[in-house]
């Protein structure tokens, strides 16, 4: 069997939570492969709204199994809070979670060295979620890391000392006040929650299933647009969310991939610092904003928005080898007279669909008019039932993207999907 991928397009939250929990019938495994709680993926279902941070979103269909694999980073207290949580709906993970030995531990430090590096960035700040995201996979590349595979070690308490002897030296460069105690509330009461699951070499276990014949879903963190390489950096998260980090975040050979599903919303957004071409800084994206609910899933904060931008689409594909697309949240633009798409930018006075190197460069986007539907979706099932303009965009975005759009969803509930 191979292994299906399922990823972030543009500059995250483009609805991949919603969408995993929508496939997760048809697969046996669900596995996260990078990141950590700076995502928020977020699951209605029966009345039921839910975000997962660090959890896989299969953890809600009773007979999945559900991988946290080496490629992510794990706080033990939000950890914990999101078991906790999941219990109250009725969910008793028992042993159908499993926790890569070789995922990295977020450390109360690491918490405060993000927020210290940040605070001394001014300006120029990245707009980190502040989870301590950067600091530990900078522990991770520095080689000097705690793993979960760590806790079953008599000496753990002393790595973990020693790390944070570290940081608190670290820290003395930077005019940050902090109180450590109150970073490591609950810390090692999350250890012992992850303690509780099965960890796993998970590389093996990932592989086994496979072999065995399982069908197993990669879930992808962030978007393209935030990967550590290819994504606007500086203003990146630290880990590569396109289909190559399902390889090393998985310990997956490249071969092994088969479907990959990039998930994209029928507009953009972004949260945080950095470029965004396509950005509205006028009532058209406030619109957007209000009727698209968009505020951060993690931290709450309002997200930027903006038209849909094909060189972005194209970019994202081409990094990840995308077979297929899903269109998230076309519901939210029945209230607009026209759509605009960027086609291409011009920089420098010449036409490109190439994003440059410097993001600095000034970009203007170059724009097609598209007719608008004004149908409420949101109560449609059927790909009949859809609009002939919105169809006419599906076709459109297909034919300059080449890749076909195998799902669009049209609000927030599982049930709010149609098949194309
Ligand atoms: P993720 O990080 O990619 O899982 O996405 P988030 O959960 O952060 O953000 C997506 C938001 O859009 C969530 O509030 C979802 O409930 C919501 N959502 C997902 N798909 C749709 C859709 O088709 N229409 C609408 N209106 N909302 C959607
Ligand atoms: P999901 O999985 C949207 C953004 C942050 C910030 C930058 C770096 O829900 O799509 P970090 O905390 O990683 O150091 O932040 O990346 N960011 C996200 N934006 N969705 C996410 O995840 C994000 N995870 C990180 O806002 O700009
Ligand atoms: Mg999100």
């Amino acid at each position: 069997m191979k292994i299906d991928v399922l990823l972030g397009l543009q500059w995250g939250d483009e609805g991949k939570g919603k969408l995993v929990d929508v496939l997760t019938p048809d697969y046996d495994v669900i596995a996260r492969f990078q990141g950590g709680p700076n995502a928020g993926h977020t699951l209605e279902f029966n009345g039921i709204k839910h975000v997962t941070h660090n959890i896989p979103s299969g953890v809600f269909r009773e007979d999945s199994i559900n991988i946290i694999g080496n490629g992510v980073v794990l706080d033990p207290v939000i950890f914990k809070k999101e078991i906790e949580a999941v219990k109250d709906l009725g969910v008793d993970l028992g042993i159908r979670l499993m926790v890569s030995r070789k995922a990295h531990l977020i450390m109360p430090t690491h918490r405060i060295l993000d927020a210290a590096s940040e605070a001394a960035k001014g300006i120029t700040k990245i707009g980190s979620t502040l989870k301590g995201i950067g600091p530990t996979y900078m522990d991770k590349t520095g080689r000097n890391g705690l793993r979960v595979g760590d806790i079953e070690s008599p000496d753990f308490k002393k790595k973990y000392d020693f790390l944070t002897n570290k940081h608190l030296e670290i820290l003395k460069q930077y005019d940050f006040e902090f109180n450590l105690e109150e970073f490591e509330i609950g810390w090692m009461d999350g250890i012992e929650a992850i303690k509780s699951f099965p960890l796993v070499n998970g590389e093996y276990a990932i592989n086994k299933y496979l072999t065995e014949g399982k069908s197993v879903l990669a879930e992808g963190a962030q978007g393209s647009m935030l990967d550590i390489d290819f994504g606007s950096y500086p203003y990146v998260t630290s880990s590569n969310t396109i289909c190559a980090g399902a390889c090393t975040g998985l310990g997956l050979a490249p071969h092994k991939i088969g479907r990959v599903i990039g998930v994209f919303k029928a507009y953009c957004t972004r949260v945080g610092s950095g470029p965004f071409p396509t950005e509205l800084l006028d009532e058209t994206g406030e619109a957007l904003r209000k009727y698209g609910s968009e505020y951060g899933a993690t931290t709450g904060r309002p997200r930027r928005c903006g038209w849909l931008d094909l060189a972005v689409l194209k970019y994202s594909i081409m990094l990840s080898g995308v077979t297929e697309l899903m269109m998230t949240k076309s519901d939210v633009l029945s209230t607009f007279d026209a759509l605009q798409v960027c086609t291409a930018y011009k920089i420098n006075g010449e036409v490109s669909d190439e994003l440059p190197f410097d993001i600095d460069t000034p970009l203007e986007p170059m724009y097609e008019e598209l007719p608008c539907w004004s149908e409420d979706l949101t109560g449609m099932t059927e790909k009949e039932d859809l609009p002939k303009e919105l169809l006419d965009y599906i076709v459109f975005v297909e034919k300059e993207v080449g890749v076909p759009i195998s799902y669009v969803s049209v609000g927030p509930d599982r049930e709010q999907i149609i098949k194309m």
